[in-house]
Order: structure tokens, then C-alpha cells, then sequence
């Protein structure tokens, strides 16, 4: 058994990789990639959104037999997709038609595919719902909501057997050589102020929340991973029940109380600066995790400070 990963060097990828071992064949065109993430295995450099991407994937797949596909590969930054969207469109959904076009030629029916909580957009509930209906409110999520409906669309013309993840915020490292190096997402933002010597931000401290900063539900990558493990395994049930599931621990916490689970692990006492809230940041996005918990039997084991403290000794 042979599973491609797309956006096998990146962050989360990588550790999708390094769970499956040698079964892993990778594509990625390290635009945001890393090689040291992925060495000693197999890796085709590709931009799946090119033309030349469905002939390639199609001789890829078959040359390795590959029997299944996780689709990581994307780009990933919401202000960027909302100040070239048309980029973000053939990337994101030219990458995904060309991999499905690949699959259907090769005879591969299995898909994972990293989608997003983005794709709820602004949910007023304290849970959110894979039922919920989606109202994505940035050019980012929608390419993950229309990659979900091209996955299910092939699943009704040709059979594709797919399970769409829908992640919500993932943070710390399985292993320090595959450690986040963007700086993009909370955790990631402080320890670089920190290792910077300046006072790390904090965007907005009076959402109606309890502590007036938003909510938000972590996910230990290494956590994330196993998921897609179990979601390839679920592919060969006959019954499938669902095919989009939560990936979050179902808990939140608040930007205030991250703040204080890095002073725990770093020792630093720092100070937070306040500046005012960003336009689209829901107050709370918390994972209703039921569905995941009981159709694949996977639910979080790392709690807030071991995702914390994983990040922070990955990257000292
Ligand atoms: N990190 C998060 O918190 C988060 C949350 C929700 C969803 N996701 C999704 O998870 C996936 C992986 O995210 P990540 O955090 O590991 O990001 P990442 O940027 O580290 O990894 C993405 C990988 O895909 C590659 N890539 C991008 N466009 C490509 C293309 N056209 N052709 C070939 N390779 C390409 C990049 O080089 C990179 O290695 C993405 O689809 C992202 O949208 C991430």
C-alpha cells in the first residue's frame, strides 16, 4: 500500500508522512515545503495547479501503486487569498481538480482532504457542527468548501471513497525537525516576539467572552496526524456513515489563557500588548467532536500544555 501526500513537506504533512512511514510517497513544490522534513523518502516535485500536474500525478500513482491519496497541499494565508483570490482559486481548486482528474485516470479511489474550520466562517454557537451550514466569508475558506464539494461531487460520478477533515487550530510538533516555521498562528506569533525581545499582540480583548479575548479550539498536530491514519483506514469500511468530520479536542481556549500556558512553559513574564479586534475573527470556534469520536474512534490525547510546550522545545 502506497498513499501519496500532497504537501508532504509542510507542517502538517510532513508529520502525515512520518506516521505512514515508508508507505508515504510525497508531492510537494516546496513553496512552502521543507527537504530536511522529508528526507529519505520518496518525493516528486510538482506545483499540482501546472499543466503538466494531472499526467505526472496520474504516472506517479501508478508507478508506486498508490491506493490512496491525503491532499495537504494548499495555500493557506487568508489575507493573501483575499488580496489575489484568482490565485488562491487556481491553486487551491486547480490543484484539487487536477489531482481528482490523476485519480479517476489511475484507478485510485481513496482521498483525505485537509479541509478547515474556515469553511463556517462567522458561527454564532457554542459547538460547532459538521451539520452546520457552511458560510465561509474569505476567498481561503471557500477554496477549501469547493474542494469539498468537487471530493463529494467525484464520490457520486465515479465512486471516490473520500473523508473531508475539517481542522480547526493546530499547533506544537510531533518532532522538533518538523516544528511549524511559520509564523502565522497564535503560538508561533508569540515565540518569535519572545525570541525577538518585543512585546508579543494580542488582537482584541473585548469580544463578549468571558476574559474578552477569542476562543479558539487547539489541536496537538502529532494528534491531527493519527487522525488522517484512522480516516484512511475508515475508506475500506463498506458502510461509511459520514464523510466530513471535526478535527479539534472540543474544548476552547482563549487567547488570554494561551498567553498564560506560554509564561508556564517559556518562564517569561511578559506582558500582552492589546490592539483592537480583527474584522472576521469569530469570538468563539469550538469543535463539536462527537461525530469524529464516534464513527472513527479517534479523539485528542494532548492537552493545551503539552501542544504549548512541544512548540516551544521544538524550536530551542
Ligand atoms: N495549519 C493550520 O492550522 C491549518 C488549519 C486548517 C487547515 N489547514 C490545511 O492543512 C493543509 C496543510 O497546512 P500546513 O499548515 O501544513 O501548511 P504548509 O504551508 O506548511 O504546508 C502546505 C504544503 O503544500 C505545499 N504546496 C502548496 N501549494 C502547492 C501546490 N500548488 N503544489 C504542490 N505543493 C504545494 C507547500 O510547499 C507546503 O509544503 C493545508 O491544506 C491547509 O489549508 C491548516
Amino acid at each position: 500500500m502506497s498513499v501519496l501526500v500532497t504537501g508532504g513537506a509542510g507542517y502538517i504533512g510532513s508529520h502525515v508522512a512520518r506516521l505512514l512511514g515508508r508507505d508515504a510517497i510525497i508531492v510537494d513544490d516546496f513553496s512552502a515545503g521543507l527537504e530536511s522534513r522529508v528526507q529519505g523518502l520518496i518525493c516528486e516535485h510538482l506545483d499540482l495547479a501546472s499543466v503538466e500536474a494531472p499526467a505526472r500525478l496520474e504516472a506517479l500513482m501508478r508507478a508506486h501503486g498508490v491506493t490512496a491519496v491525503v491532499h495537504l497541499a494548499a495555500r493557506k494565508k487568508v489575507g493573501e487569498s483575499v488580496e489575489q483570490p484568482e490565485w488562491y482559486y487556481s491553486q487551491n481548486i486547480g490543484g484539487m481538480a487536477n489531482l481528482l482528474t490523476a485519480m479517476r485516470a489511475a484507478g485510485v479511489q481513496k482521498l483525505v482532504f485537509s479541509s478547515s474550520a474556515a469553511t463556517y466562517g462567522m458561527p454564532d454557537v457554542e459547538l460547532v457542527s459538521e451539520d452546520l451550514t457552511c458560510s465561509p466569508i474569505n476567498p481561503y475558506g471557500e477554496t477549501k468548501l469547493i474542494g469539498e464539494w468537487m471530493a463529494n461531487d467525484a464520490a457520486k460520478a465515479w465512486g471516490l471513497r473520500h473523508v473531508n477533515l475539517r481542522y480547526f487550530n493546530v499547533a506544537g510538533a510531533g518532532w522538533p525537525e518538523l516544528a511549524d516555521t511559520a509564523v502565522a498562528n497564535l503560538i508561533p506569533i508569540v515565540f518569535a516576539a519572545l525570541k525577538a525581545g518585543e512585546q508579543p499582540k494580542v488582537f482584541g480583548g473585548d469580544y463578549p467572552t468571558p476574559d474578552g479575548s477569542c476562543i479558539r479550539d487547539y489541536v496537538h498536530v502529532l494528534d491531527l496526524a493519527k487522525a488522517h491514519v484512522a480516516a484512511i483506514k475508515y475508506l475500506d469500511d463498506q458502510v461509511r456513515p459520514h464523510s466530513t468530520f471535526n478535527v479539534g479536542s472540543g474544548e476552547g481556549s482563549s487567547v488570554f489563557e494561551v498567553m498564560n500556558v506560554i509564561r508556564e512553559v517559556t518562564g517569561q513574564n511578559f506582558e500582552a500588548e492589546i490592539l483592537p479586534g480583527r474584522a472576521g475573527d469569530p469570538p468563539k470556534l469550538c469543535a463539536d467532536v462527537s461525530r469524529i469520536e464516534k464513527t472513527l474512534s479517534w479523539r485528542t490525547e494532548a492537552n493545551l500544555t503539552e501542544i504549548v510546550r512541544s512548540a516551544w522545545q521544538a524550536i530551542n
